[in-house]
């Protein structure tokens, strides 16, 4: 594969990271995942706005990433995928020097990765069609998860956790609130109102989940931002996890208990099918 590498095009097997990179020593940076559909991006401008946003709370840059866009595109084109699905990975740390916690005396150059990846949208796909089980488990992440940071460790362990279970997600609990997954964000159905959280440093502000609620304001389906407690989700009528490699997935079980009659619903399948032509795809499915 042919990575990006501070301002290069190389050979992925030729990317030298310094071992003082503080992304590596610290987890000092940030990520994106951004999906193409046949070559074209999907709300790339969202994504760089994201990174723009947590490079400036991390205090990495005040400068603008959407120089990555055409990178992006470039990445897509050198590596056979300009006419696939796929995805592509960008990384941006603040760079190698000597190990210190405060930020290095002489800012180093940022260390800005790219790479991109076939996506096996037919997997996901049956995996929409399906549904899918998820857990619940506490969540451990910091209190800063508005900023997609490569610091994953709660997210890595809760999703493990999930795998082991059977389950496809873990959405994570802080104070009795269905916050999101471990990956992707969440939202159910109560009385035919789609509610998710609303966006706050305890959620990371999806792109697929800004998509969703954008499709839902222009298609009349009715959406409610506030928090889904653990407490009042015995009545939920259906329940999904969005994100840039689920899209509208349907979850059937959490914790092993049927959500509503235990198969995909009816919003769940609008929104699939609203998605569906945001992104170009025949639908229904053959
Ligand atoms: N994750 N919440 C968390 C914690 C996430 O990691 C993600 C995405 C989302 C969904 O955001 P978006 O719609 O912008 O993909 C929500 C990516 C895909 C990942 O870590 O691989």
């Amino acid at each position: 594969m042919i990575a990006y590498f501070n301002n290069d095009f190389i050979d992925k097997d030729l990317v030298r990271i310094s071992p003082d990179d503080r992304g590596f020593l610290l987890a000092d940076g940030l990520y994106e995942v951004l999906r193409s559909y046949g070559g074209k991006l999907f709300r790339a401008a969202d994504h760089i706005a994201r990174l723009n946003y947590g490079a400036r709370h991390l205090r990495l840059s005040q400068g603008d990433f959407s120089y990555l866009v055409p990178v992006a595109e470039e990445l897509l084109r050198r590596n056979g995928l300009a006419e696939a699905e796929a995805t592509v990975y960008f990384q941006v740390t603040r760079g190698a020097a000597k190990r210190t916690h405060a930020f290095p005396a002489q800012p180093p150059p940022l260390t800005v990765y790219g790479l991109p990846s076939p996506f096996d949208a037919q997997a996901m796909l049956r995996r929409m069609e399906s549904g899918v089980a998820a857990i619940t488990l506490p969540d451990q992440r910091w209190a800063r998860c508005d900023m997609k940071t490569v610091g994953l460790t709660a997210n890595v362990l809760a999703n493990q956790a999930a795998h082991e279970a059977g389950a496809a997600e873990a959405i994570l609990v802080r104070d009795g609130v269905l916050i999101e997954g471990t990956h992707s964000n969440f939202m159910a159905v109560f009385g035919g109102t789609l509610v998710t959280a609303p966006t706050s440093n305890y959620i990371l502000s999806g792109i697929t989940r800004k998509a969703v609620l954008e499709l839902c304001a222009r298609h009349g389906v009715p959406v409610e931002l506030r928090p889904i407690y653990a407490s009042e989700f015995h009545q939920a009528e259906e329940a999904m996890i969005v994100g840039t490699t689920v899209e509208v997935t349907p979850v059937l079980t959490v914790d092993g208990r049927p959500v509503g009659s235990g198969r995909p619903g009816p919003v769940a399948r609008r929104l699939q099918e609203l998605f569906a032509a945001e992104v170009g795809r025949p639908w229904p499915q053959g």
